[in-house]
């Protein structure tokens, strides 16, 4: 397993270019189930998690060709069972389930695994394909579904943590083939679901509402192929202004969509980071002393719960009290006690974190436990006098697209060292 060997206090300066959207392209990779005919999605990042999605749809028998950052994706003919073992490695493949169901009348996939962020569960998904005439069974670890024929309806998707993005996915993806419309209320409003839809109507699906809490889905008989370009990843364009503020440095971020970051851009300005905006660049740097600052995650286009942890360690360097809230997840809070081992001074309280900031970091070897936390403990590397090893960084490349030479390119002392 490799780690990263950061050698911190080094401020990142130049500029950084964007890749496309790891949690866009997963279910539009899953959408191409939808029609026979071939697909070509642009744009895509070259992550762990993408070829894995790639796996899981020729395991399902369609044709997957990647070609740079390019993948062509054509399934002809498609099985309804996937592979068990691939299926549950990746909560992100629970979107194949709808795309199948409409294609095939049936699917069977492995029950998404939990993760050290939280149970993860699956009942908001399958709420909505029953309200649209599916028949579920949980047995031995898969999710079977059956239908005679999908009918649309007007169903509601929130959950106790409010909205469910992939849930939204599945939901809308299979009700572009079901009989009637559906309405599909308390929709999760991720610029990720709203590229989901814009390819889904490429696709000749009749959408309308997406980006809002009420999308409307009439149903057609089939789908053709598309060609499509994906949405930039807000939450890597977010972890490099972090990065880049809690350096003491000055990155403009290339290629994103600022548009899609209005929480996170108004809290680095509260917490006194210089941001500018020129169109699909973003120019932030250190405008002066940092303040502490609360924020509380919520469902877009509140702040993102992926973008926590890596707030958590600029907090650290705010003299004061912060206080983050996690709403979305249960047990979001992995980070804290790897941070706390560079010198950071973090109290959990419930749902709470209490980040006493001004405290200056020293470097150590830490554990990464999941993406977002991982980018977390590089930021704190950057920042730490002194060494930091992360280690098991296959969590960072599950959804950061080749960081170390990006954060190479802005002047971080960083090798990637196999353990
Ligand atoms: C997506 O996960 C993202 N992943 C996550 O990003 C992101 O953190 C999350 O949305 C929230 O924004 C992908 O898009 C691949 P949810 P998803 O269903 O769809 C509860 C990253 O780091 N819930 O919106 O799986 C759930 O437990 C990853 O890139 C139910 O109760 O998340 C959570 O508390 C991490 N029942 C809340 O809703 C359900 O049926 C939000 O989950 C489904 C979800």
């Amino acid at each position: 397993m490799d780690s990263l060997l950061i050698k911190g206090g080094v401020p990142l300066h130049g500029e950084v270019r964007i890749s496309g959207a790891k949690n866009a392209v997963l279910p539009i990779m899953a959408a191409t189930l939808l029609t026979a005919e071939p697909c070509t999605i642009r744009r895509v990042p070259q992550l762990s998690d993408v070829q894995f999605m790639g796996q899981i749809l020729k395991s399902l028998g369609a044709e997957v060709q990647f070609d740079g950052d390019s993948v062509s994706i054509q399934a002809k003919k498609v099985r309804g069972v996937g592979d068990y073992e691939l299926i549950r490695k990746m909560r992100g493949s629970i979107c194949i389930l709808g795309p199948l169901l409409a294609r095939l009348r049936k699917a069977k996939v492995s029950l998404p695994g939990g993760c050290v962020i939280g149970s993860r569960p699956i009942d908001l998904h399958l709420k909505g394909l029953r309200e649209l005439g599916a028949r579920i069974e949980i047995l031995n670890g898969y999710v079977s579904a059956t239908t005679r024929k999908l009918v649309g309806a007007d169903l509601f998707l929130g959950g106790r943590s409010g909205p469910t993005v992939l849930g939204t996915a599945n939901i809308m993806m299979a009700a572009t083939l079901a009989d009637g419309i559906t309405i599909i209320e308390s929709a999760a409003c991720e610029p990720e679901v709203v590229d989901l839809a814009v390819f889904l109507r490429a696709m000749g699906a009749k959408i309308s509402g997406e980006g809002s809490p009420t999308i409307t889905v009439t149903g057609v008989k089939t789908l053709h192929g598309a060609d499509h370009e994906v949405i930039p990843d807000r939450i890597e364009a977010a972890t490099f202004a972090v990065a880049a503020a809690a350096t003491g440095g000055e990155v403009t971020i290339q290629g994103s969509r600022p548009d899609h970051m209005h929480a996170v851009l108004d809290k680095l300005r509260e917490a006194g980071v210089r941001v500018e905006r020129n169109g699909t660049s973003l120019t932030v740097r250190r405008g002066g002393r940092l303040k502490p600052i609360d924020i509380t995650t919520l469902p877009y286009s509140g702040f993102p719960t992926d973008v926590q942890a890596q707030m958590m360690v600029l907090m650290t360097l705010s003299p004061g009290i912060s206080i983050i809230t996690e709403r979305i997840f249960e047990s979001r809070f992995m980070h804290v006690s790897e941070i706390s081992r560079l010198g950071a001074d973090i109290a959990i309280e419930g749902p709470s974190a209490i980040v006493k900031g001004g405290k200056r970091l020293s470097g150590a070897p830490v554990m990464a436990s999941d993406l977002r936390a991982s980018a977390a403990l590089v930021i704190a590397g950057l920042v730490a006098r002194g060494s930091t090893l992360v280690k098991r960084i296959y969590h960072l490349d599950r959804g950061y697209e080749n960081i170390d030479a990006k954060l190479k390119k802005l002047g971080a002392r960083v090798e990637r060292v196999a353990d």
